[in-house]
C-alpha cells in the first residue's frame, strides 16, 4: 500500500483518538519526567500566568520542574495566582516563588520587579514576557482605540521586558555566582505574526512586531550575552482559545481543530512551555534573534486538506 493510501485509510475518527491520547500523555510530562537542573540558579520572570489552561501557568511549573532559583510571577488578573504560587512551593519545594498583579504593559512594574530581582536574589537570568490578549473583530469594527491597546499590551509589554530586563541581565555580583552579563528574554508572539489568516489585523500586526523586537533587539546588546527569541504559537488550547475547543465538542467536530497543519492535530500549553525551557536554558546558548514557530508545521506548509494530495 503508498504511503497515500495509508493515511487516506486512518479515519478522522481514529486520527482524533490517536490525538487526545498523545495531548494526554504530553499533559503529563511533569507527573511522569524526573526532575531536571537546566534552569538551577536561574531567576526569571514570567507573565501572563494567571490562566488556568495557558502557556504562562505551564511555563512557571516547567521553570519550577528544572530547578529555577526563583520564579517572578505576574498577571493583571489575581484570581489564579495565590493557587499557583502554593501548587509550586508544594510540589517544588526549593524553588521560590514570588508573584504580582500587575499590567505588563506598564513600565513601572515591570522595571520595579526586575529591581526586586536584582535587590533579592542579585541577579536576573531569564524573562519569558508571555502576556497578551487577542481580538477578534473584522477591520470594519476595530477602533483606533482597540488597535492601541492590542498593541500596548502584545508589543510594548515585550519592549519593555526587553529593555529593562536587558539592563538587570548585565549587572553582575559574583556573591551570587553573577560573573558575567547574560541572560535569556522570550517574547510570546504568534504565528498570526508571520503570516496571514490567524487572527484579526491589530493582533497580527501587535505580534509580527514582536518578532521584529526580537529580531532587531540582538544588534542593539551585542556582545552583552543576551539572548532575544520570540515563540510563535500555533493554535494551542488554553484560556485564549478555549471557546473555539468547547464550541466544536459540542457540535461533534473536534477531530477537525488542527487538521490544517501537517501534524494534523491542536497543541496544548506545555508543549510551548517546552520551547520556552529550550530558550530560557543554556541549552539554546547560540540560539539568538530568531522568530522560533511552535506550530505543527503549519507556517511551513500550505495547508494541508486532508486526504487530498498536491
Ligand atoms: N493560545 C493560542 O493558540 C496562542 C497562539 C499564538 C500565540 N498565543 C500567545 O500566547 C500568549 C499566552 O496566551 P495563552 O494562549 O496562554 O492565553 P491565556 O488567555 O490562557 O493566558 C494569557 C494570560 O495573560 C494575562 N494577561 C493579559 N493581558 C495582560 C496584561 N496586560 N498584563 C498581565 N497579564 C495579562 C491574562 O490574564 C492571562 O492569564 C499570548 O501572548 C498569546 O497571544 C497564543
Amino acid at each position: 500500500m503508498s504511503g497515500y493510501a495509508k493515511v487516506k485509510g486512518i479515519s478522522n475518527a481514529d486520527h482524533y483518538a490517536t490525538t487526545t491520547a498523545r495531548i494526554q500523555q504530553i499533559q503529563s510530562q511533569l507527573e511522569t519526567k524526573p526532575r531536571g537542573g537546566k534552569l538551577r540558579n536561574k531567576v526569571c520572570v514570567v507573565t501572563g500566568v494567571g490562566s488556568l489552561l495557558g502557556i504562562g501557568r505551564a511555563s512557571a511549573l516547567t521553570f519550577a520542574h528544572e530547578g529555577a532559583k526563583h520564579l517572578y510571577l505576574l498577571d493583571y488578573d489575581p484570581t489564579n495566582l495565590p493557587e499557583l504560587k502554593s501548587t509550586i512551593e508544594k510540589k517544588y519545594p526549593d524553588v521560590k516563588v514570588t508573584t504580582l498583579q500587575a499590567d505588563a504593559a506598564d513600565e513601572k512594574a515591570i522595571a520595579g520587579i526586575c529591581e526586586q530581582a536584582l535587590r533579592e536574589e542579585g541577579r536576573l537570568d531569564v524573562f519569558f514576557a508571555n502576556a497578551g490578549v487577542a481580538t477578534r473583530e473584522h477591520l470594519d469594527d476595530v477602533s483606533p482605540e482597540t488597535f492601541m491597546n492590542t498593541m500596548r499590551v502584545n508589543t510594548l509589554s515585550c519592549f519593555l521586558a526587553v529593555k529593562h530586563a536587558s539592563a538587570a541581565m548585565q549587572k553582575t555580583d559574583s556573591s551570587r555566582g553573577k560573573n558575567e552579563s547574560g541572560g535569556s528574554i522570550i517574547l510570546t508572539a504568534s504565528t498570526a505574526g508571520l503570516l496571514s489568516g490567524a487572527g484579526s489585523i491589530d493582533y497580527s500586526a501587535s505580534k509580527a512586531a514582536v518578532n521584529s523586537i526580537a529580531k532587531t533587539s540582538p544588534y542593539q546588546l551585542q556582545r552583552t550575552n543576551i539572548r532575544i527569541n520570540s515563540l510563535c504559537p500555533g493554535l494551542i488550547e488554553t484560556g485564549m482559545t478555549n471557546f473555539t475547543f468547547e464550541y466544536a465538542r459540542q457540535k461533534g467536530s473536534a477531530g477537525k481543530i488542527g487538521q490544517l497543519n501537517p501534524l494534523g492535530r491542536y497543541g496544548v500549553a506545555q508543549e510551548i512551555a517546552n520551547a520556552a525551557l529550550f530558550l530560557a536554558s543554556d541549552d539554546s546558548s547560540y540560539v539568538n534573534g530568531q522568530n522560533f514557530a511552535v506550530d505543527g508545521g503549519l507556517t511551513a506548509s500550505m495547508p494541508v486538506v486532508p486526504g487530498r494530495w498536491a
